[in-house]
């Protein structure tokens, strides 16, 4: 290997299985703290949902039609201008109350904050005049002020390399949490800008590669820090977002990152367009940055730039059920794309498979937990856990949702059929209960109405009833699903919202199945951790097998079925 420049560090990481190699990677560029737990709940997005009637109407459709969300992002439009916090008296008058009124409906509001910030020398305002007062922008090498256009016209751009810039910018973020704002999504921060006016067909431009950057006890130049614009303007955002919401835990989503960047936000795929295609490679592109250490990924289900046929949208938001961050999201001028515009039978498939999502929550979590304790990826290719087996080297059409769920979706119109590949071992379908012995291919039917699912034999599945959103009630009962085989799985559960988990407010919970004899064993260990759950009904399901119900009173038990 040779560079250009200075000098490049290179780590060697020793497996030889992904999930140690994913352990001792993540060990050196960090792991993602727990999510707030709404955030894994379904995301409504527009660019843009343009007035707060709008945004009224929207949280009602969702509670009309009872389709689970818990979520609502505003994008650009919300502010006056597009300069970065601040609000349009003309369409937003008053966002405390609105994000209030949404909040006692279970909604909780993102919304966009770009870096680019309006230039604007003769208006008062105040992040520019305080921007450069405080001499926080990039310069050139000459010690002008950069500028270049982005949605506000002509704008400056605030060097998050500097600690000093962060702290600023992270304060910033007050003005939209002390409204009620919840998360933050981070856009253009590769950052995108033109050298003309935005929408005149300008190129696309970065600083000079001279630009200074950083402290200056630790001055660079932009050629060495370009790819960390984005992670650097996630970190200012989370580390603001812990400062001025202290004690809750909040969702960071950006378009541009680093190695690294799951320490500070989740990361969406960017402008992707509403095609077959789009759609198919958005599980690889997903279970890469999952391989990469960034566990809290998604793309816009239905696709941001065109618009969705209901047979692509349904298909999509089958697959968008399984990506960690499950957001729908759709382009200025394009049809709408809510789950309900397509007519009653691609609402009544959004419906079901959000509803799953919402069913499959409990699992879920604990997938994020694992994240978080370990880097383990939330989505994974199959060669994740089959690293022995060569067929799944080159199989990126399907994907496991965690150790125990896997799925082969549908990307092509019109299709019913699949080829799907089965390793080793017992798998169960998940809707029919069908059981296939691996390595095996099988063909698999696939009307629009379903997504050929399959859990793996010994695989242990915790399962909520279906909330409109997720603190709606507390989890007075649960089910385990566990298909006959050999496994164990500990469920996580802690408050969802608070960073109580840091200092042991949280439950573990291990469940073991076996077969002895004819005979299938589930044994559940005593609950460990402080976190304080009250007596509950638990039906444990063993599929095919029977059912058996009892008080989950944190308690060791064995359970012959
Ligand atoms: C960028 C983002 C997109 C957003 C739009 C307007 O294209 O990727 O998600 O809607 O800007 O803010």
């Amino acid at each position: 290997m040779e560079t250009r420049d200075a000098e490049l560090d290179y780590y060697i990481i020793y497996g030889p299985e992904p999930a140690q190699i994913l352990a001792t990677y993540t060990q050196l560029t960090g792991r993602m703290p727990l999510a707030p737990k709404w955030a894994l709940g379904y995301h409504q997005c527009r660019w843009s949902y343009e007035s707060e009637d709008v945004v009224r109407e929207l949280a009602r459709e969702f509670r009309d039609r009872a389709i689970p969300c818990d979520v609502i992002h505003l994008d650009i439009d919300y502010m006056r201008g597009y300069r970065v916090f601040t609000w349009s008296p003309k369409r937003f008058p008053d966002p405390a109350k609105l994000i209030a009124d949404l909040k006692a409906a279970g909604f909780k509001v993102v919304t966009i904050v770009d870096p680019g910030v309006k230039y604007e020398p003769e208006a008062d305002y105040e992040i520019f005049d305080r921007g450069v007062e405080n001499d926080y922008f990039v310069r050139t090498a000459d010690g002008k002020l950069f500028h270049g256009y982005v949605w506000p016209d002509k704008a400056v751009f605030p060097d998050f390399m500097r600690p000093d810039v962060r702290d600023w910018w992270g304060e910033l973020h007050k003005s939209l949490t002390d409204m009620g704002v919840a998360g933050i999504w981070n856009d253009m921060n590769e950052p995108a800008i033109a050298e003309r006016p935005f929408g005149d067909g300008g190129e696309h431009i970065w600083f000079p590669l001279d630009a200074p950057q950083g402290p200056d006890d630790d001055r660079t130049t932009h050629a060495e820090t370009h790819n960390l614009y984005g992670l650097m303007m996630a970190k200012a955002c989370a580390e603001g977002l812990q400062k001025v919401r202290s004690g809750d835990r909040s969702f960071v989503l950006t378009r541009s990152g680093f190695a690294g960047v799951q320490r500070y936000s989740s990361v969406w795929m960017g402008d992707n367009q509403s095609l077959w295609d789009h759609l198919e490679m958005s599980l690889p592109m997903l279970c890469n940055m999952g391989l990469s250490g960034v566990a809290f990924v998604g793309c816009d289900i239905g696709g941001f730039a065109g618009n969705a046929t209901a047979e692509l949208f349904a298909r999509w938001m089958q697959v968008g059920m399984l990506y960690p961050l499950m957001r729908g999201h759709s382009a200025m001028s394009t049809a709408q794309h809510e789950p309900w515009v397509f007519g009653d039978r691609t609402e009544q498939i959004c419906r079901e498979y959000i509803n799953l999502r919402y069913q499959l929550l409990p699992y879920i979590y604990t997938l994020f937990w694992e994240a978080a304790i370990a880097g383990t990826p939330i989505l994974r290719p199959l060669l994740y856990h089959f690293p022995r087996d060569r067929t799944t080297y080159q199989l990126y059409d399907q994907v496991l949702l965690g150790p125990s769920l896997m799925a082969a979706p549908v990307y092509r119109p019109g299709v019913e059929h699949r080829a799907v590949y089965l390793p080793e071992g017992t798998w169960y379908d998940w809707w029919t209960g069908e059981c296939y012995h691996g390595p095996t291919h099988i063909l698999a039917h696939a009307p629009l109405e379903r997504m050929p699912l399959y859990a793996r034999g010994g695989g242990i599945i915790a399962i909520a009833p279906v909330r409109q959103f997720v603190g709606e009630e507390p989890l007075e009962s649960l089910k385990m699903r566990i298909w006959p085989g050999t496994g164990e799985w500990t469920l996580y559960e802690d408050d969802g919202h608070s960073f109580e988990h840091e200092k042991g407010v949280w439950a573990t919970t291990n469940y073991k199945v076996y077969f002895e004899g004819e005979k299938v064993i589930v044994e559940i260990a005593a609950r460990e951790g402080q976190f304080l759950i009250y007596e509950r009904e638990v039906t444990v399901e063993v599929v095919g097998v029977g059912e058996q119900r009892f008080t989950d009173d944190a308690t060791v038990l064995r359970l012959t079925f």
